[in-house]
C-alpha cells in the first residue's frame, strides 16, 4: 500500500504550520481560519497528491483522508468532484477551510429566513488557488458544488476536528432549518488515502 511521504510534500509544511498554530490555543475561529487558509494556499497543487487522493467516482463526490492529527485537533482531506457533483446542504459544528487545486467549485451559503426556512445568502465562486472558510458563529450552513459540465475538480479541506466527525447535519431546503439527518460518517463513506502521522511540533 502506497503511503504519502508527508516529509517531502507541501502536506508536511501545512501540517507543521497547523501544529504550531493550534498550539497557540487561538479562540477566535475567524482568525484561526484566516491563518489556516494562508497556509493551505501554499499546498494547493496537484503534483504531490497520490493517485488515490485524486480518485473520483460516478455516484458521488469522493473524500480522501490525507492527515489526521493524533490529538484530534484537525484533519486534512482531498475531495474529488466530477462535473455536477455536490454536497447536500449541511453544517460542520466546527471550523473548516476549503481550497481549490483543480477545476472550479461554488460554495453556496444559507441562513434561516424570518420564517425559519433556509434561504441562500451568498454564492462564492472558487478558482484554483482560492480558499474559503466557515465556522459556526458566522453561520456555516452551506453546499459545495462543481458547476462544470466537463471538468473534474479537486479541493483540499482542513477541518478543526477529526475527519470522521465532520459534516454533522444536513438540511432540506424545503423544510425548516432543523437538520434533516446526519451525514454519513467516515466509516460509511470516506475512502481514505493512507495517511502518515507526524509528531506534533
Ligand atoms: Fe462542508
Amino acid at each position: 500500500m502506497r503511503h504519502i511521504d508527508a516529509t517531502q510534500t507541501p502536506l508536511w509544511s501545512l501540517v507543521s504550520g497547523l501544529n504550531l498554530l493550534l498550539s497557540q490555543d487561538i479562540d477566535d475561529d475567524a482568525v484561526c481560519c484566516a491563518v489556516v487558509a494562508k497556509r493551505l494556499r501554499r499546498a494547493l497543487r496537484a503534483d504531490w497528491l497520490p493517485p488515490e487522493a485524486r480518485r473520483s467516482a460516478d455516484d458521488t463526490y469522493q473524500r480522501h483522508l490525507l492527515y489526521e492529527d493524533e490529538a484530534g485537533r484537525f484533519s486534512v482531506g482531498s475531495f474529488v468532484w466530477k462535473p455536477g457533483q455536490a454536497t447536500p446542504v449541511h453544517d460542520h459544528t466546527g471550523w473548516g477551510v476549503v481550497g481549490v487545486v483543480d477545476g472550479e467549485l461554488v460554495s453556496e451559503n444559507f441562513a434561516p429566513d424570518p420564517e425559519g426556512r433556509l434561504a441562500q445568502t451568498s454564492v462564492v465562486a472558487l478558482k484554483p488557488g482560492a480558499t474559503t472558510w466557515l465556522f459556526p458563529a458566522a453561520g456555516d450552513i452551506h453546499r459545495i458544488v462543481n458547476p462544470s459540465t466537463r471538468n473534474t475538480a479537486i479541493s483540499i479541506h482542513v477541518y478543526g476536528a477529526p475527519f470522521a466527525a465532520v459534516c454533522r447535519n444536513r438540511y432540506g431546503l424545503e423544510t425548516n432549518m432543523a437538520p434533516a439527518a446526519a451525514l454519513p460518517s467516515a466509516a460509511d463513506g470516506i475512502r481514505a488515502a493512507p495517511a502518515r502521522s507526524l509528531s506534533r511540533g
